[in-house]
């Protein structure tokens, strides 16, 4: 049954998530944008409050909540800073979650626990210059050496927190014949020989996440940082990313509220001939419509998450809800711009960062094309053709 009522855990979750992005994120949001800093303080702050490790059990060093509770955060979070919410995101959804579920003992000592208690940042390596949406395509190679070690070579691109990481998953060729069951994936040091980053990305928006390319040269990985099994690494990949999808979809939808709220805000202080905007219908029928919509995308959202806490199949609902919400996130930032007339582009008013925020949810994590592929391929396993 789809899960809209929030519990009283999940409530006290939001509430502490809202007042720490009021208080600590949002006054220092158009700063960040403009100078394009990352966020180190807070980041580390979202680690102590157990922001970053949110779903992990606390036997790993978690906060053992569930993926409501993690939806729920993330949307307050992105509602004032889509940039700090994508690097809570990657962290939690694609770094703690792949290493939780896929990793042995010994990884998730050495690498999970600092991880979810935010004394480490992770990174996800999939994406390349040739191997974007067609993410099996990868070129990065790893050759095992005769004391059981790797040897990686090759670039990653367009890496979440690529500069500012501790730990990366580093996806790669390990037998090229056998195509993506020939991808392992491997978990990378910071400061590892060989591997080095390249510059910040200067981005339309999410300015201050830190977005780079990486290189490989000879990167000696240790046999133990294998994560799952040899040539299982792009179904962990995959696995991973019907999660973090889940992740961009509520940071979507955190955007979309923030944009929401700040154009009812200004159509009530806005007169014109005397009264405030809002008591014009051409408003009113705008700030409808993106209510609507953002209604639904919380829908979506929150069943994704429900499933996944019901560890039911979630594909086709977490790819549903990143594909509305990320559209949702757009429209909605659009018409609050619109709202604000000539002051909704400039940087004063928030609304031009929404708006260049949300653009990239439609992007990242699987582009609106590839939640369409997803979402038909589960539709045909269902109804059959
Ligand atoms: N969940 C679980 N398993 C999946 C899956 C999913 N969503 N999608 C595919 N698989 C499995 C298949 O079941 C299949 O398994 P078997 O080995 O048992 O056969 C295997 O993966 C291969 O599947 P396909 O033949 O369907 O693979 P494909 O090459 O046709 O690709 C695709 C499918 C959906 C297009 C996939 O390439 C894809 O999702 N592309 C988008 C990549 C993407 O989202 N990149 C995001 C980069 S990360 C990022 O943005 C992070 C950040 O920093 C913010």
């Amino acid at each position: 049954m789809l899960q809209l009522e929030l519990t009283e855990m999940q409530e006290m979750i939001r509430d502490t998530a809202r007042e720490f992005a009021q208080n600590e994120v949002a006054p220092s949001a158009i700063e960040r944008d403009i100078k394009g800093e990352f966020p180190a303080e807070i980041v580390a702050k979202l680690g102590e409050l157990g922001f970053l490790g949110m779903m992990v059990s606390p036997e790993w060093g978690g906060a053992g909540l569930d993926a409501v509770s993690y939806v729920v955060a993330m949307e307050e979070i992105s509602k004032v800073d889509a940039s700090v919410g994508v690097i809570m995101s990657v962290n939690n959804s694609l770094v703690c979650w792949a290493l939780e579920t896929f990793g042995t003992d010994d990884q998730k000592e050495r690498f999970l626990r600092p991880l979810a208690s935010g004394q480490k940042l992770g990174a996800y390596c999939l994406s390349e210059p040739e191997a974007g949406s067609d993410a099996r395509n990868q070129n990065t190679a790893a050759t095992q050496n005769d004391d059981g070690s790797w040897t990686l070579n090759g670039t990653k691109n367009w890496i979440t927190n690529g500069t500012s990481a501790d730990v990366y998953l580093v996806y790669a060729q390990t037998n090229r014949e056998l195509g993506h069951k020939g991808i392992s994936a491997f978990i990378v040091e910071k400061g590892a020989p060989g591997f080095t980053h390249g510059v910040k990305e200067d981005k339309l928006g999410i300015r201050s996440s830190d977005t780079c390319s990486l290189q490989f040269q000879d990167v000696r990985v240790p046999a133990e940082n294998v994560l799952g099994e040899v040539g299982r690494g792009f179904n962990l990949a995959m696995e991973t990313l019907n999660g973090g999808r889940i992740g961009i979809a509520s940071q979507a939808l955190g955007i979309a509220q923030g944009a929401f709220e700040a154009a009812v805000a200004y159509s009530k202080e806005r007169k014109v001939l005397g009264k405030p905007i809002a008591d014009l219908q051409a408003i009113q029928f705008k700030l409808a419509d993106m209510a609507t919509k953002i209604a639904a995308a919380r829908a979506l959202v929150y069943q994704a998450a429900s499933k996944k806490d019901k560890h039911e199949r979630f594909v086709k609902e977490a790819s549903m809800a990143k594909l509305f919400a990320s559209k949702t996130a757009v429209e909605v930032a659009l018409e609050a711009v619109q709202v604000h007339g000539g002051y909704g582009y400039v940087r004063e008013y928030k609304v031009e960062r929404y708006l260049r925020d949300a653009k990239i949810t439609e992007i990242y994590e699987g582009t609106s094309e590839i939640q369409h592929i997803v979402i038909a391929r589960e539709l045909q396993k269902e109804f059959g053709g």
